[in-house]
């Protein structure tokens, strides 16, 4: 299983900020937002992923992940020169998916919870066909919204519905088969001008091979595209952080945990920060029963 971080676009929602700065790269609380889907990506297991950003900004990913091999992964890196739709992913990742199956996860959706672990697994251990999400919100008309029925099956998807059928949204996370390329090619641009990642999971409902998780209340998803969204989501960081002296999406934790690197790496890892918080903690991570697992 491949995993790609779709990381650019325009930000234009949070524009001052974006004029010259990658969305993903401001900060959720203490760390850059792309920490937050790498490290989903991570904890389901997929150690080979793909960024793709804008030409302005890949120096600086690169400058912050590297090739990933010190957190124990394999990152590439892929210029979308326009953004032309978030099904332009598998188009820009033909060769990087090659006969794999593949997670897409959008570079600006934070997911927290317990929960998440299974329902991924469930979405990893199914070889064929593709795996959305469901989850209940307020404002479904912003999203892609999926409608389905009491066995789960899903009956339509449609993207950003003046009428939405249900109240269930599509996260930004997606599993797939490597059909994906070719369906992803043969997708025609929206009304607003997009290659549609909705038009690929409908035309995997039409093929019989969808497949929906549903998101409980247990877990946290959380948009952090907009000034609001933004300061929610580092206060959601902030509380749970300091209530339970554990840290959400602390990548050198997690390699750590998963035994991608071994406890000298990251006492480095500790070291180069350990003047903050962020390095005290990995630092203490290497303390005996300091931390809960
Ligand atoms: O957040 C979940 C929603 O994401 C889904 O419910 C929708 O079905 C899906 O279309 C998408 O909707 P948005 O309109 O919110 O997507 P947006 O254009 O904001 O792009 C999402 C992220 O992907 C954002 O971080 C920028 C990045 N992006 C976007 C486009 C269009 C790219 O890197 N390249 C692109 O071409």
């Amino acid at each position: 299983m491949k995993g790609i971080i779709l990381a650019g676009g325009k930000g234009t929602r949070l524009y001052p900020i974006t004029v010259s700065v990658s969305k993903q790269l401001l900060p959720i609380y203490d760390k850059p937002m792309i920490y937050y889907p790498l490290s989903v990506l991570m904890n389901a297991g997929i150690r080979e992923i793909l960024i793709i950003t804008t030409r302005n900004s890949l120096k600086m990913y690169k400058t912050l992940l590297g090739d990933g091999k010190e957190l124990g992964l394999s990152i590439e890196y892929i210029i979308q020169e326009q953004p032309r739709g978030l099904a332009d992913a598998f188009i820009l990742g033909e060769q990087f998916i090659g006969m794999d199956n593949v997670c897409l996860i959008l570079g600006d959706n934070f997911f927290y919870g317990n929960d998440l672990t299974g329902i991924l697994e469930n979405a990893i251990s199914r070889k064929n066909g593709a795996t959305i999400f469901g989850y209940l919100v307020q404002n479904p008309k912003d999203f892609g919204v999926v409608e389905f029925d009491k066995n789960n099956k899903v009956i339509s998807i449609v993207e950003k519905p003046k009428k939405p059928k249900s109240r269930y949204a599509v996260p930004g996370l997606y599993f797939y088969d490597s059909s994906v390329i070719e369906i992803a090619k043969k997708v025609e641009p929206s009304a607003r001008g997009e290659l549609e990642i909705t038009a690929i999971n409908n035309e995997y409902l039409k093929r019989g091979k969808l497949s929906i998780e549903l998101m409980n209340r247990e877990i946290v998803w959380l948009d952090t595209g907009t000034p609001s969204g933004l300061l929610k989501a580092s206060s959601f960081v902030k509380t749970v952080q300091e209530r339970q002296k554990t840290y959400i999406a602390c990548l050198e934790e997690i390699a750590w945990r998963k035994k991608y690197i071994n406890d000298k790496q990251l006492l480095e890892h500790g070291k180069k920060f350990e003047k903050n918080n962020y390095g005290k903690y990995i630092l203490s991570l290497l303390e005996k029963g300091s931390v809960a697992v």
